[in-house]
């Protein structure tokens, strides 16, 4: 084998650098850059056995502008997010952490294309028995009453091997053609002839280039399987996201049953598009109706429960936000916040103490969005202020009232994205009132059967989404 040498690999941006260095300078993370021994390109070597890519410039006029041919899925909540369902030769990550769900959601996939296609499902994880059993659990009926029953259900289209060498797996292909691969996962895939170890950074990468490759020279599908880091990156660098053309990730709360698969980047579709699902004891089942879902467990009239309506790429869904402040017994008040920016929740506590006059100096902080769902959107601002308002004072806000709207440092409300469709999605599940911010310009008028109050100031809001305060008891 050829000599091989070292080099530094920045595990968050995937810059490459000489020599060691303590912060990465591309994107100043602290050690974050790991070394690597590497052999360089030689004749056999994974760049010498890439194909030579046969290309003709077209006229524009000439190129079709039809919509992508799409496997369509019977999973609703899964197509949307890929942007419609699957692309024949793109590749597809899907991260998310571990014992989230991953494996049970692209077998579940898998099953679904193999009724009438051709799946290649390879793990580096599981035994193909550990897999099988899986599928019987997906495929019982739900009283578990004939385990036949899951038998007769397998799909005959569906082919599974344990392997984790990239050659390995390329020849398989070769061999049965299928017209979706899943691989699981891209960290314990591993190409011979690079010096690292699977799962570093210069594997996965290459291994991803290489599937990738493959992908795009047919038409088959690729889903790659990653795991993610402590950091919260899938396979640690970010150079991952930039090979694939789709990169989603599964999020939610291991307790918690409600998952929800998020797109990040999409060539195919619409970014930060979301699919809920709910993990079952047969797998993962679609969640049609999300507002729905997350206010099920709701206890109105209690104080600290306020309803936000956040955008999820072009869905709006109702979430509730419980805020709870409690005396600090000892030392610095904590904030603890549960689905919401932690930042966030500092801004928001600064503001309720100066704008507000609550003194949250000596209190505990905590904000938790039910059903493990995380909010990125200032639009919640107001109904996260809210909660907290609501526990502190031990008042409850109105039960039919949804809060929209960003809270800016001097206590004043800013408008949000998206209103009509938050407005509309809080009439769709029975809501009479909303509060949000005052309109500059005029735009579409507000839905019907609901009562908009418009304010300039969290105060405002405040009075009126409070149900009247009760006689003070001291
Ligand atoms: P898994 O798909 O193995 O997660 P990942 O591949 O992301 O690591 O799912 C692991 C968890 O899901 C495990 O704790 C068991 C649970 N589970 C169910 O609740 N219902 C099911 O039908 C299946 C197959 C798993
Ligand atoms: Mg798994």
């Amino acid at each position: 084998m050829a000599k091989t040498y070292s080099r530094y690999i920045c595990q968050e941006c995937g810059h490459v650098f000489a020599r060691p260095m303590g912060r990465c300078t591309h994107c100043g993370a602290w050690n974050s850059v790991v070394e690597e021994r590497v052999a360089p390109p030689s004749g056999a070597g994974p760049a010498a056995a890439r194909p030579a890519g046969v290309s003709t410039p077209r006229r524009l006029t000439d190129i079709e502008a039809a919509d992508e041919a799409r496997l369509p899925l019977t999973m609703g909540e899964f197509a949307r997010v890929l942007g419609g369902g699957i692309v024949p030769g793109s590749i597809v990550l899907i991260g998310g952490d571990p014992g989230i769900g991953k494996s049970t959601l692209l077998l579940q996939l898998a099953v679904e294309v193999a009724r009438s296609g051709l799946v290649l499902y390879v793990s580096g994880e599981e035994s193909e028995r550990q897999i099988k059993m899986r599928a019987v659990r997906l495929l019982s009926p739900a009283d578990g009453s004939n385990p036949a029953e899951a038998e007769a259900a397998m799909p005959d289209g569906l082919l599974l091997v344990t392997e984790t060498n990239l050659e390995t797996i390329l020849e398989h292909v070769q061999q049965t053609r299928p017209g979706l691969l899943i691989v699981d996962s891209i960290q314990t895939t591993y190409m011979q002839g690079l010096e690292s170890s699977a799962g570093s950074v210069t594997q996965v990468r290459e291994c991803a280039s290489r599937l990738r490759e493959l992908a795009k020279s047919g038409s088959m599908a690729v889903f790659l399987i990653g795991h993610v880091t402590k950091e919260g990156n899938i396979a640690g660098p970010r150079v991952l996201e930039h090979i694939v053309d789709t990169v989603l990730y599964l999020e939610g709360d291991r307790f918690q049953t409600y998952r929800l698969l998020r797109s990040v980047k999409n060539r195919f579709g619409a970014t930060s598009e979301v699919g809920v699902f709910e993990m079952r004891e047969r797998g993962m089942v679609e969640v049609t109706n999300p507002s729905e879902a997350f206010l099920a467990e709701r206890m109105v009239n209690t104080p600290g429960s306020a309803i936000a309506v956040t955008m999820e790429g072009t869905r709006p869904i109702l979430v509730e936000i419980q805020g709870l402040t409690s005396p600090t017994n000892f030392g610095n008040p904590r904030r603890t916040s549960n689905g919401l920016d932690p930042n966030r929740l500092l801004l928001l506590a600064a503001v309720l103490t100066r704008r507000a006059g609550l003194r949250l100096g000596e209190h505990d902080i905590f904000a938790n969005v039910v059903g493990g769902f995380k909010i990125s959107e200032p639009a919640a601002d107001l109904a996260a202020a809210a909660a907290i308002v609501s526990s502190y004072r031990d008042v409850a806000l109105r039960a039919d009232t949804v809060l929209i709207g960003e809270v800016g440092l001097s206590g004043e409300l800013r408008m949000v994205g998206q209103m009509p469709a938050r407005l509309q999605e809080a009439v769709k599940l029975g809501f009479k009132t909303a509060i949000v911010p005052r309109r500059i310009r005029r735009g579409e008028p507000w839905p019907k059967n609901l009562e908009v109050i418009e304010v300039r100031t969290l105060h405002q809001a405040l009075e009126r989404a409070l149900v009247a305060e009760k006689a003070s008891e001291g």
